[in-house]
């Protein structure tokens, strides 16, 4: 287990981690300011299981700094008397606690943590384990380690040996027969399935005429992968380089000027796992309207289909991505840590965004944006119409155009009753353009196939 230990004096701290790792053999990480723990966080790296938060600087203002990187991270916060202020932040995650009995309370609630399963305990292995397609392994076996099945949350079982190789009839065997769709590697086998992965997408990238289906069928792998590595992981070089490839795939397949007719035809065909689906729909849709409005360059394409990628990476529950707005969370039984996410996912996926090497500026910012509503009632922070980024706001119309169709599987996607939804929650000057757009080339269908590019 890592624990994260935010204390901001250096005696205070290295008493408190003596203690802790003594206590729980565990591996203590140790931030002195809140940039530093906002910095391990976002990394992912090394994956953090719970967070001590004992600083003692303005500890209520710094405290929500670190929360907007945290998730839905357990933290046990260390108070000098606990105002009513700060008694608004505890939830069944966030748990505050006396510092006049600092060990005794941090004894406590790591007993009631382990006994709810809220972070693993001492034997747990399960982190060991990365989920894989099944599908993926034809491409990357044989591998230097064994594969997996997982029986129950805790129990693995080894049904590859090292070197064995995965053909098209264990695929047929295992998905379609046992609906076995996912199986698993150890921690120390990634460098080499990514590097394996990696190779094939370029092979697949650098083939002719792409198919709609090769690329979609790659687009959905390549970003639960990502998800999953990044959360296990960190996104670090080689999972970015993952996303990297993925998207020079999808950029390929659209050609230069993508037509909302294939599109829709594509979003039709494509029903996947609703994240990577969604995401691959919404930066299709969002470059065919910006190629409408005239911002065909490579580097906004580029821009819309990473943000596209990247905006619900941090969500890995389907229906919890299906949201889009605060009140939806209603509709489904979710527990207060999915909520959590959900409420910080536009922040915490730009924040993830940023960390990308070679990434354009204006990213992270149609990502944290991706809630926004012009009329103010979006979220994380409700800016109102004059506050979100142009481009965001193609990326804003094109999502709910993604979703909309998405809500309406095996339905011919009705455009125009979108337009007619959309002119009354879209009404500032810059919406109105991107639904004028949208409607001016409504009917401009039958342009070239994916693959072929247009002249
Ligand atoms: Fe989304
Ligand atoms: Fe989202």
């Amino acid at each position: 287990m890592n624990i994260l230990l935010v204390q901001d004096q250096e005696k205070v701290r290295d008493r408190m981690s003596f203690w802790i790792q003594k206590a729980y053999s565990c591996t203590v990480i140790e931030a002195e300011s809140i940039e530093k723990a906002r910095e391990i966080l976002t990394n992912r790296d090394p994956l953090i299981d719970l967070i001590i938060y004992d600083f003692q600087k303005d500890p209520i203002k710094n405290f929500r700094r670190l929360r907007s990187s945290s998730g839905v991270i357990p933290c046990i916060v260390c108070l000098s008397g606990i105002s009513t202020e700060m008694k608004a932040e505890e939830k069944s995650f966030i748990r505050l606690i006396d510092r006049a009995k600092l060990t005794e309370e941090i004894q406590n609630t790591m007993k009631d943590f382990l006994s709810k399963g809220a972070i693993p305990g001492e034997s747990a292995d399960e982190r060991e384990y990365f989920a894989i397609r099944t599908r993926i392994l034809l491409s990357v076996c044989p591998l230097k380690g064994d594969i997996y099945i997982r029986l129950s949350a805790q129990k693995f079982v080894k049904l590859f040996r090292e070197g064995d190789d995965f053909n098209e009839a264990d695929l047929v065997k295992y998905t379609l027969k046992k609906g076995v769709n996912y199986l698993f590697i150890k921690r120390n086998q990634t460098d080499e399935f990514i590097s394996k992965y990696l190779a094939d997408l370029q092979a697949l990238t650098s083939k002719e005429n792409l198919s709609t289906e090769e690329v979609s069928r790659s687009a959905e792998s390549v970003h639960e992968t990502v998800q999953e590595l990044g959360k296990r992981l960190g996104f670090n070089e080689g999972v970015q380089q993952l996303a990297r490839t993925q998207i020079a795939m999808t950029m390929k397949a659209m050609g230069k000027s993508p037509a909302l007719g294939d599109v829709l035809k594509k979003l039709e065909q494509s029903r996947g796992e609703y994240v990577a689906s969604h995401s691959l729909m919404t930066g299709f849709l969002a470059c065919a309207i910006a190629s409408y409005m005239d911002w065909k360059s490579e580097a906004t394409f580029f821009k819309l289909n990473l943000a596209a990628f990247l905006h619900d990476i941090t969500l890995d529950n389907q229906k919890l991505a299906a949201c889009e707005t605060i009140q939806d969370l209603s509709k489904e039984p979710f527990k207060e840590e999915e909520m959590e996410a959900f409420r910080n996912h536009p922040q915490n996926a730009a924040d993830i965004a940023r960390r990308f090497s070679e990434v354009p500026p204006d990213v992270d910012t149609i990502i944290a944006q991706h809630h926004e509503r012009p009329d103010g009632t979006g979220f994380p922070r409700r800016l109102s119409g004059n506050y979100i980024a142009p481009l965001a706001s193609i990326f804003i119309v094109a999502h709910d155009l993604a979703r909309y169709s998405r809500l309406r599987p095996n339905e011919k996607i009705d455009v125009k009753e979108f337009i007619k939804q959309g002119a009354l929650k879209y009404k500032s000057s810059q919406f109105k353009k991107v639904l004028a757009v949208l409607e001016a080339n409504m009917s401009d269908m039958g342009m070239p196939e994916p693959g072929q590019p247009a002249a």
